[in-house]
């Protein structure tokens, strides 16, 4: 193995003892609201690993378990509830719904300055304009794993695969904010290997398992393996195809161990944020 592996773990556990820290240092009282819909069991366990870190930080963590059957009006309500809680500085809905519910509306009723996803349309517009207070979690825990790197991205070929609102755009910007070259790939993007292998940095956001292999990596990349993808055996696995990509890369990130804990740390981060912009 040629790379350089990117040690997520370490990395996030950084972040939230400085977080921990600055609460402590500020004495400030931070509160996060989770809600979770219905029993996905990927989606519990992302929810208990949040409560985990709001705990090591010194962030109170109310959970709100609603069962599936839970209505459209329901959850409004209670999002309206939580954005009139003074207790509570930060709002996460844990995504996917259950399909009879609509996304769209129960994140734009979150207050944006308690949108610690930074998922609502105002805080997504403020991203583009560069003017914003939280960065989306993961696309955020990206740049750190980059910055970790010492690799700059200014001047530099970046690609992204994948175009979500939740990952691929907003890292696209992110990267853009630093003037990196940005590109970005997607499922019609005429010979893909081939754009890969230019970029200096390459975000694989694409949810499909190995699907980024050696012969589309430019020697010497930092490579950013986002996929947190489970397959029939249960065991987890990214979109990048680790044991050859890692010959070819200069930097590479696990999964598990790279991107997933770096999302909850900059939630932490963006949490102790809302709580400042609400005093
Ligand atoms: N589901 C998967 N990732 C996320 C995330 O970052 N935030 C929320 N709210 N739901 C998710």
């Amino acid at each position: 193995m040629s790379a350089n592996i990117i040690d997520g773990k370490a990395i996030s556990a950084a972040v939230k003892e400085q977080v921990r820290d600055e609460i402590a240092r500020d004495k400030l009282t931070v509160g996060l609201a989770v809600v979770i819909v219905g029993d996905d069991p990927a989606s519990r366990v992302y929810v208990n690993n949040k409560k985990k870190a709001c705990e090591f930080c010194g962030i109170k963590s109310y959970e709100y378990a609603l069962p599936a059957e839970t209505t459209q009006e329901e959850l409004l309500e209670l999002v309206d509830t939580l954005n009139a809680d003074k207790n509570v500085n930060g709002i996460l809905v844990q995504l996917p719904l259950p399909k009879h519910l609509d996304e769209k509306a129960v994140i734009e009723r979150i207050s944006p300055n308690k949108d610690v996803d930074a998922f609502h349309e105002s805080n997504v517009g403020r991203i583009m304009i560069g003017n914003y207070s939280f960065l989306p979690c993961t696309p955020a825990g990206c740049m750190e794993l980059i910055h970790s790197t010492g690799v700059e991205v200014a001047g530099k070929e970046c690609v992204v695969i994948g175009r979500s609102n939740i990952v691929g755009k907003p890292m696209a910007m992110l990267l853009l904010h630093e003037n990196g070259t940005v590109t970005v790939c997607h499922s019609k993007t005429h010979d893909l290997a081939e754009v890969c292998r230019r970029a200096d940095i390459l975000v694989a956001a694409v949810g499909r398992p190995n699907f980024v292999t050696a012969d589309m990596v430019k020697p010497g990349a930092v490579v950013i393996d986002v996929g947190i993808n489970r397959l029939d055996n249960g065991k987890l696995c990214g979109d990048v195809k680790f044991d050859e990509v890692s010959e070819v890369a200069g930097w590479i990130t696990p999964v598990p161990g790279g991107v997933g804990p770096m999302t909850i740390a900059m939630l932490m981060r963006n949490t102790v944020t809302a709580a400042r912009i609400q005093k």
